[in-house]
C-alpha cells in the first residue's frame, strides 16, 4: 500500500489514473484513506470545478419528501388513502419514507450496526471481499465506477448481489453481519412484494401486476459506509444519479446527507427514526410510461461521521432476455407510449459500462 502516491496530488504532477489505481490497490478504501489521517481530501475526490461552480446555483429548500404511514393497509379505507398517498408521492416526488411498515426497529438497527461493524473490522478481513468480479455474490470495494467516473465519491460498499441466483447460503456472508443481513433482507422481501402492490394499485391496476411482471425478483443490496470527511465542500458520498432498476428501499443512519433533486431545488431527506426510503427506479418509470418518476438523488459528504446505508434495489430477470415496455393499460390516445421497450440484459450492461454520474446515461435514451 502506498499511501503516498495519494497524497501526491500537487497540479503539475497528477497522473489521475496512476492515483486512481494507488487508492485500488491500498484494498482499503476511503476509510483506510481516514484512517491513515489524511486531513486533505485526495485529489481523486475532488468534483471538476465546473459540478462545484455549479453547486451556487441550487437554492436550498425546507421542503420534505411525504412520509406514509403503512399501519392499517389492511383495512379498506386506510389502504385506499395509502394507494392515494403512494400515487401523489411516486407521480410528483418520486421518492416518500415509510413508517409502520412491518420491520421492527431492533431488525433495522440490527442492520445498520452490522454494516458498521462490517466496515470498522480489521482491514485485512475486508481486503478478503474485495474484487471487481461481476459475478462474485458478496464484495467490498470503494466507487464502483472509479475508473469511470469524473470524480470518485467518498464512501466505501459492501455489495450483496442475488443477481444470478435468487437466494444467499448465510455462510456465503460476511460473519460479522451474517445474522443480522438475513433476519433483514427476509423482511425487506416481503415489504417490496406490498410495495409493488400498492404501486400497482396506484397505477389503477391489479394487486399483483407488477409482482407478476417480475418487478421485484432480483435483488442486490449495497451497504455504504461515508466516513466523515475533512473537506465536505470538495466531494460528494455518493454523485447526482437515478437508480437504474425498479424500486429501491433504502435503510439510512440517523445522520443526514440524503438529497433528492425536487423542481431544481436539493432537499434533505430526513432519516426518521424507524423510517425507511421508497424511490422508484429508471425501469419503473419507463414500464409506467412516465406517470412515476425516477427522481436525481445524492449523498453530500459530512464532517460528521460515519453515515451508514443500505440500498436494496429491485429488479427484473437481468440475466435473461426479457423485454420490458410501457404496460399496455396504461397505454390510450390521451397516453401514448413515451417509451420504446428495452431489453433488460442490454439495458443492464450499458449502466454497468458508465460512471454513475454520466448524465447522459438513462431511461431518456429509450424515449420515444
Ligand atoms: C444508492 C443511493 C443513497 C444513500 O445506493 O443508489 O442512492 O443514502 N444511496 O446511500
Ligand atoms: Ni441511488
Amino acid at each position: 500500500m502506498d499511501m503516498s502516491t495519494l497524497k501526491e496530488s500537487l497540479p503539475e504532477d497528477y497522473d489521475r489514473l496512476k492515483a486512481l489505481k494507488a487508492f485500488e490497490e491500498t484494498k482499503a478504501g476511503v476509510k483506510g484513506i481516514v484512517d491513515s489521517g489524511i486531513q486533505k481530501v485526495p485529489r481523486i475526490f475532488i468534483r471538476p470545478p465546473d459540478e462545484l461552480v455549479q453547486e451556487l446555483n441550487y437554492q436550498q429548500s425546507n421542503l420534505q419528501v411525504p412520509v406514509i404511514d403503512l399501519s392499517g393497509i389492511g383495512a379498506d379505507d386506510q389502504r385506499k388513502k395509502i394507494i392515494s398517498e403512494v400515487k401523489n408521492a411516486s407521480k410528483e416526488w418520486g421518492f416518500f419514507q415509510v413508517t409502520n411498515h412491518g420491520i421492527p426497529l431492533n431488525v433495522l438497527d440490527g442492520m445498520l450496526d452490522g454494516i458498521r461493524k462490517f466496515h470498522e473490522q480489521d482491514a485485512e478481513v475486508k481486503k478478503e471481499f474485495n474484487s471487481r468480479d461481476r459475478m462474485q455474490k458478496v464484495k467490498f470495494g470503494s466507487n464502483v465506477d472509479l475508473y469511470r467516473s469524473r470524480a470518485a465519491n467518498w464512501r466505501d460498499s459492501l455489495t450483496i448481489s442475488l443477481m444470478t441466483s435468487d437466494r444467499i447460503e448465510p455462510d456465503e456472508l460476511p460473519e460479522i453481519c451474517r445474522d443480522s443481513t438475513m433476519e433483514y433482507s427476509n423482511r425487506v422481501k416481503i415489504l417490496g412484494k406490498t410495495l409493488f402492490e400498492l404501486l400497482s394499485e396506484a397505477l389503477g391496476l391489479s394487486p399483483d401486476h407488477l409482482n407478476n411482471m417480475e418487478c421485484s425478483k432480483v435483488h442486490q443490496f449495497s451497504c455504504h459506509y461515508y466516513p466523515a470527511c475533512p473537506e465536505p465542500q470538495l466531494t460528494l458520498g455518493t454523485s447526482k444519479h437515478s437508480d437504474p432498476g425498479f424500486l429501491t428501499v433504502l435503510l439510512q443512519s440517523q445522520i443526514s446527507g440524503l438529497q433528492v433533486l425536487y423542481q431544481d431545488n436539493w432537499v434533505n431527506i430526513e432519516p426518521i427514526p424507524g423510517g425507511l426510503v421508497v424511490n422508484i427506479g429508471d425501469l419503473l418509470q419507463l414500464v409506467s410510461n412516465g406517470r412515476f418518476i425516477s427522481s436525481k438523488h445524492r449523498v453530500i459528504a459530512n464532517s460528521i461521521g460515519p453515515r451508514i446505508s443500505v440500498a436494496y434495489f429491485f429488479s427484473g430477470p437481468i440475466g435473461e432476455a426479457k423485454t420490458y415496455g410501457p404496460i399496455k393499460e396504461l397505454i390510450s390516445e390521451e397516453n401514448p407510449t413515451k417509451y420504446r421497450d428495452l431489453l433488460l440484459s442490454e439495458y443492464m450492461g450499458r449502466f454497468m459500462k458508465t460512471g454513475l454520474d454520466d448524465e447522459n446515461w438513462g431511461i431518456n435514451y429509450y424515449k420515444l
